[in-house]
């Protein structure tokens, strides 16, 4: 068995449907702003939405394999109520709920709810629900998550590499792909309080996570092109979860292209008679 997992991170049923027919995909992730981009895109093209029934299909799609919801509350309560609501709901479909919850649900520095991921995590994965921990900026967080008990950690690499570029006014696109060794510019290693890149917070997390032997695996998210893919698979990411446009990215080469021409341009009508002639059987 391979031992790295390959996630689809998207609520796009027929994008998981189509990247779980290939035989490459071991779980899925969502997020509310996943949802929000596929209900857009049903309601563009005229369809009627019935979460209920859309959630189920994921799940079944993906049976045998985990399946992240998200909660939406940001208080301890709020967390711990909608995660069991999800998981009573929705895991006796496919037995295949994690429920995702932000290590720190606060909006601001000062707020009263720091510790109330932390505790939702403890207390969701006390009653036996396994958690994503997700919105994870630094390899602390991710070991808070961990000795919380969650399943999954979930360090967000790309958005790591969007706010280092951000906080030093470098324009990007979305996919563009950033060093992993970090960005050097006037002499110096762009960083974010140690934190060269989003692969390096990947690679810091899974150094902590082996050196201390911690179970929770790490699911490499925000992933935004395919060389990061390769990247995370590098620094040891048990898990890489993935848009359907990455998994696409990660077949495609140039000189791929280019070799099937030529071998299809020569193709010796002995050899394809060949071929052809059984065809039918
Ligand atoms: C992870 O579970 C998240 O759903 C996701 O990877 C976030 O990715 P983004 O930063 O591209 O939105």
């Amino acid at each position: 068995m391979i031992k790295i997992k390959i996630f689809i991170d998207s609520s796009k049923l027929d994008e998981i449907k189509e990247a779980y027919s290939y035989g490459i995909i071991d779980g899925v992730t969502t997020n509310p702003s996943l949802i929000k981009e596929a209900m857009e895109d049903l309601k563009a093209k005229g369809q009627e939405i019935n979460m209920e029934t859309y959630i189920r299909e994921i799940l079944q799609v993906a049976k045998g394999t985990p399946v992240s919801l998200e909660v939406i509350g940001n208080t301890y309560q709020e967390m711990v109520n909608e995660g069991k609501r999800l998981y009573q709901l929705f895991n006796p479909v496919a037995k295949n709920v994690y429920i995702k919850i932000p290590v720190c649900p606060s909006f601001e520095e000062n707020s009263e709810n720091i510790f109330d991921g932390i505790k939702a995590v403890k207390e969701l994965s006390k009653l036996g629900i396994p958690v994503n921990c997700t919105l994870i900026f630094t390899p602390e967080q991710a070991l808070m998550a961990a000795k919380a008990g969650a399943k999954f950690v979930s360090p967000f690499a790309g958005r790591v590499d969007d706010f280092i570029r951000q906080q030093n006014k470098i324009s990007f696109k979305k996919s563009d792909y950033f060093p992993a060794l970090g960005w050097e510019k006037d002499d110096e290693i762009l960083e974010d309080n140690g934190i060269v890149s989003g692969v390096d917070l990947v690679n810091q997390c899974v150094e902590i996570f082996r050196t201390y032997d911690i179970k929770a695996e790490i699911i490499a998210a925000s992933i935004r092109n395919a060389r990061q893919v390769r990247e995370v698979a590098l620094a040891g990411a048990d898990i890489a979860t993935l848009p359907f446009s990455v998994i696409k990215e990660c077949l495609i080469h140039f000189k791929t292209m280019e070799g099937m021409r030529k071998f299809t341009s020569d193709v010796v009508p002995e050899y394809r008679d060949l071929i052809k002639k059984y065809d039918k059987k």
